[in-house]
């Protein structure tokens, strides 16, 4: 378990996946929403300008958690790069997260998988930065290429928590708006953060995880089961009702629209450019799965696992430690038995948005 606060002055902060590999081995939606960058890397690849002799390309994962899902990006951008110069142009891959990410199980799996991007590729330099990515995090006019799946919907703070409901799709009225606010500054901080480091003629290439123009997720039916599910230890007494409270997921769904505006109008506008968006949405990996095996208790593990590799930190996180545990514990039985009563009501349809964006030419 990540020792990451929950919570600082009252604010709900930003939050890393479960540590100790947990989020590598459990997040298999997430990694079949990075299939969807491969295309779209390459595309930007042949886009940019060649670098020159030994000029070194520096790439830039921005949110890597533990590194499964960033392997075959990364790799796609090695090969592109390399075959439009057609030479060993040495590459830097630098991946980012906040400070109490779990980077030993990123630089293990560079060490020693065999999808490590490294594996056998001479000239590849993998560094990895602790630093939040609404904020500068590399000199000005470094980076050729930036990539980030299934990151911004994570905000720099949950501005409040929601009553009766532990995330935004649930949210309504002025708490919404308010999520919304906070989605928004967030967005611009992190595009005017990346519009400082991208080198001119760099792209930036998103995954997001975003909303329908309804402003669902495709996720709700999950985190209504989750929510029920802490709903019924409170009732039951294993978890206290100002316990329960406390918890909110820091996470916004931006709609199209939302994604869109900055580069509409705005002091952006003039820097970036919106070169592709796409809405897609991603095939449940888990459900396909259930529905070959029919495996129904494999399937709610499986779900119950992937809901606590991505959310326990930020629900449990403030709980003192032992506290924490036996609470994970009884979570992780009561949403598992549910999910196996009715597995569909953990199906998921997440709705994805694809950019692509390129720092304007001086
Ligand atoms: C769902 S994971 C996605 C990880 C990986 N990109 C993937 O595709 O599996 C979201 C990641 O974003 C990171 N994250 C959230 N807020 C962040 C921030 N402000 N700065 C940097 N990373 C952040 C989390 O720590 C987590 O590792």
């Amino acid at each position: 378990m990540t020792n990451s606060p929950d919570s600082q002055g009252g604010q709900h902060v930003e939050e890393v996946m479960q540590g100790a590999g947990f989020y590598n081995a459990h997040s298999r939606p997430q990694h079949a929403a990075g299939d969807f960058a491969l295309p779209m890397l390459q595309d930007a690849v042949a886009a940019l300008p060649v670098p020159v002799a030994s000029e070194v390309f520096t790439a830039v994962d921005y949110g890597s958690s533990q590194g499964r899902n960033s392997m075959a990006p990364m790799k796609a951008v090695i090969e592109a790069v390399r075959g439009r110069t057609k030479s060993v142009t040495p590459v830097a891959v630098i991946h980012t997260d906040l400070p109490g990410n779990d980077f030993t199980s990123l630089f293990e799996l560079l060490e020693h998988s065999p999808d490590s991007y490294r594996r056998g590729v001479p000239d590849v330099f993998a560094l990895a930065a602790g630093e939040s990515f609404y904020k500068q995090i590399l000199p000005p006019a470094q980076v050729w290429l930036g990539h980030s799946s299934i990151t911004v919907h994570w905000l720099s703070a949950a501005p409040s928590t929601i009553p009766g409901q532990i995330w935004s799709p649930r949210a309504t009225g002025a708490v919404r708006s308010a999520f919304a606010e906070r989605a928004r500054q967030d967005w611009l901080a992190f595009l005017q953060a990346r519009a400082v480091e991208l080198r001119p003629g760099g792209r930036l290439v998103i995954v997001g995880s975003g909303a329908n123009d309804s402003g669902n997720s495709g996720a709700e039916s999950l985190v209504d089961l989750a929510n029920s599910t802490l709903q019924a230890l409170v009732s039951e007494g294993t978890l206290a009702q100002d316990e329960y409270e406390q918890m909110v997921i820091p996470t916004y769904y931006r709609t199209m629209a939302e994604f869109c505006a900055p580069f509409a109008a705005g002091p952006l506008a003039a820097t970036l450019r919106l070169v592709k968006n796409a809405p897609a949405v991603l095939p449940d990996v888990l459900w396909q799965t259930y529905e070959q095996n029919r495996d129904t208790q494999g399937f709610a593990q499986a779900y119950a696992d992937f809901f606590i590799a991505a959310y326990a930190p930020s629900l449990f996180g403030a709980l003192d430690a032992t506290r924490r545990e036996q609470i994970l514990a009884a979570f992780r039985q009561h949403l598992q038995q549910r999910i196996a009563t009715d597995p569909q009501q953990a199906e998921c349809r997440w709705q994805l948005i694809l950019l692509a964006i390129e720092k304007r030419a001086a």
